[in-house]
């Protein structure tokens, strides 16, 4: 996928009021603008689906990256099954899941842990790999994912990260299919967390100053 094919919602035009969509009363405080509506991802998330089966020839092992990517992970699994009983080719798909943690307030903890077991890695030897991501903000997470992962031998690995972050603290990684290019602010909502608050929000938000306090660990 090429840079031009992303959709850019850095420049500030792209900040939604929180009073042009429906949020749940108990986060109003708590975020600062809408950044992406719900439908928008939805029907961005169509499009990547298209993408990632005209790109495959055979069967993809496709691994959600928890728990920010489950909401991704579930439309979009959906959209290629969907895609699936169309007239074009099928991918048959096998579903997998690994949790990942590195972020504590809106700070990278700079270490990462991983956690999936020997035994299940073993069964990635010769498949073809498609990570499920929320978002790549430094990258240290899914560099450090993908050197993990390399190590049993894999036939392929693809990475689909709705959201990207334009971060001066980016160490270069850039994934292979991106929903959207972001701003460097918190974002938060559609699985996205900040202290496991706001995964209970369907829009793409940036959360505020007094969000970030409200729910400091
Ligand atoms: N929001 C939520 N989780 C994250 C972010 C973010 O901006 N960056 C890295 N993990
Ligand atoms: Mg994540």
């Amino acid at each position: 996928m090429n840079p031009a094919d992303w959709i850019d919602v850095t420049p500030e035009s792209f900040k939604y009021s929180l009073d042009h969509f429906v949020i749940p009363p108990h986060y109003t405080e708590d975020l600062e603008s809408i950044l992406i509506p719900h439908g928008i991802i939805m029907d961005r998330i169509e499009r990547l689906a298209k993408l990632i089966v005209d790109d495959s020839d055979g069967p993809l092992v496709v691994c959600c990256v928890l728990k920010g990517g489950h909401q991704f992970f579930a439309d979009l699994v959906n959209c290629i099954k969907k895609l699936n009983t169309g007239l074009g080719h099928s991918v048959p798909l096998h579903l997998d899941f690994i949790k990942v943690k590195s972020y504590t307030n809106d700070q990278s903890t700079g270490e990462v842990r991983v956690s999936l077991s020997e035994t299940e890695l073993k069964d990635i030897k010769g498949k073809n790999l498609l990570i499920v991501e929320d978002i790549i903000d430094t990258g240290r997470t899914m560099v450090k994912l993908l050197s993990k992962l390399r190590e049993f031998d894999p036939k392929s690995v693809r990475v689909a990260s709705l959201l990207l972050k334009k971060t001066p603290l980016s160490n270069g990684y850039i994934p292979d299919y991106v929903g959207f290019a972001v701003p460097d602010s918190f974002v938060v909502g559609y699985a996205l967390d900040y202290n496991e608050y706001f995964r209970d929000l369907d829009h793409i938000c940036v959360i505020s100053d007094h969000g970030k306090k409200a729910y400091a660990a």
